[in-house]
């Protein structure tokens, strides 16, 4: 069975919505929370209900709405206890400049404010405003005083607005505000670490047509640098063609086309890394000559031949000159998978190579899932079963911090 990763499953979120005009998007975010096995309460404020009903999110979440101060909780699970003892996380979503202003002034006069003021858990934020209130000082002053005292702010994007401008000020989109939640609830256990991920296929041009690639999808580098960040680690991703959205915030993202330019980025930015993950699927040839011009098809039964040279070993070149970092290989494999994969650990010089049996066709290309097998250089075997890539990249990277940690012990004892 699939087992994704999600800190929210379980976990009891407070959506608190506020009277703008974003106030419809948080239906989704309330959806996508449930979906993800959150236990969701909204409470909205008076102003919220002139935008969107209580019923719509009665419905989605599956709790009556609170919005009123002195509200009994009639029917509700939780009875008289207090929201704010049982929360986990809350979210405001959409935070007018209303609510950040009251908020940071102490003003507690409805149940969202009174609330807000007992709570000892993370609280976010997510603005959505017109550009020129966004911008205005008195409410950066107010953000600023909300984030001194420890509250999150996911900032609004740019983009058109609902009252006919253009600017700062669009609600962020709903996997943004999920992710920044997911990022809160994460430990920061990689923090310090400078990952380098490579991820994706590499293309190889015959002519300016036609390519040599290869099926690899991406999504297992994209998701472990997804993790890694979420775990605190600085990100390097550098990816060849896919189909994947490119990462947001916070990693820094490098596209390359061909194995050869590939490896120019690697080995201009390795010496940044403490880590290095090698999941692309790099193609081992290219064209020894390009073609400039697309070659045609003659009227006859003639083929072209396609002479084709070896491209540069990226992870045999890095596995060289490396030093103390740690260097973790794929192996996609049709047979042999655990002798090939040792075979090649030892051969390039790795730390640690993730075998997967490509042949399977619930796993590996393409597939959201994967199941694989990680081995050690002292040869040391662990299976992680079929489950989501996010997962596996969890997994992973659980055993990168291990290996980690190996090395600061072997470090220390040079002392
Ligand atoms: O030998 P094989 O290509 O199967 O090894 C796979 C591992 O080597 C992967 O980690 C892949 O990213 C890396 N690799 C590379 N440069 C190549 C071929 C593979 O870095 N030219």
């Amino acid at each position: 069975m699939e087992r994704t990763f999600t800190m929210l499953r379980g976990k009891e979120i407070i959506v608190g919505i506020t009277g703008g005009i974003a106030a419809y998007k948080t239906a989704e975010l309330v959806r996508e929370l449930t979906k993800r096995g959150a236990s969701v309460h909204v409470v909205m404020t008076k102003n919220a209900m002139e935008f969107v009903t209580p019923l719509t999110f009665q419905t989605l979440s599956g709790h009556p709405v609170i919005h009123e101060m002195f509200e009994l909780f009639a029917g509700s699970k939780i009875g008289h206890i207090a929201l704010s003892d049982i929360a986990d996380q809350m979210v405001i979503v959409p935070a007018t400049a209303n609510i950040i202003g009251k908020i940071a002034n102490g003003i507690a006069d409805d149940f969202l404010t009174t609330m807000v003021m007992a709570i000892t858990v993370p609280v976010l934020f997510v603005p959505s405003m017109n550009t020129k209130m966004w911008e205005s000082k008195i409410v950066q002053m107010n953000i600023n005083k909300l984030k001194d005292a420890g509250f999150d702010f996911l900032e609004p994007i740019e983009g058109d607005l609902a009252c006919g401008t253009v600017g700062k000020g669009r609600l962020p989109p709903v996997e943004d505000i999920l992710e920044k939640m997911e990022d809160i609830f994460t430990d920061k256990d990689l923090e310090g670490e400078t990952i380098l991920i490579t991820a994706g296929p590499t293309l190889e041009f015959i002519d300016p047509v036609r390519c040599i690639t290869n099926r690899s999808s991406g999504k297992m580098g994209y998701a472990l640098a997804k993790i890694a960040r979420r775990r605190g680690a600085n990100v390097i991703l550098i990816s060849g063609p896919t189909h994947l959205k490119p990462p947001k915030r916070d990693i820094k993202f490098v596209e390359v086309t061909t194995a050869r330019e590939m490896r120019d980025a690697v080995m201009e930015l390795y010496s940044e890394s403490t880590v290095i993950i090698k999941t692309a699927a790099v193609a081992d040839f290219r064209c020894k000559s390009e073609n400039c011009q697309k070659i045609k098809k003659k009227n006859d039964e003639s083929v072209p031949t396609i002479e084709l040279e070896k491209n540069p070993d990226i992870i045999a070149e890095l596995g060289k000159v490396k030093g103390n970092r740690l260097l973790i290989g794929f192996a996609a494999e049709t047979e042999n998978l655990l002798d090939n994969a040792a075979e090649k650990l030892k051969r390039k010089n790795l730390d640690m190579i993730v075998a997967n049996d490509v042949s399977k066709k619930e796993i590996g290309f393409s597939s959201d899932n994967n199941e694989v097998t990680l081995i050690d250089r002292s040869g040391k075997t662990k299976h992680i079963p079929f489950m989501s890539k996010e997962g596996v990249a969890h997994l992973i990277l659980d055993a990168v911090k291990k290996l980690i940690k190996k090395r600061k012990l072997k470090e220390e004892d040079w002392y």
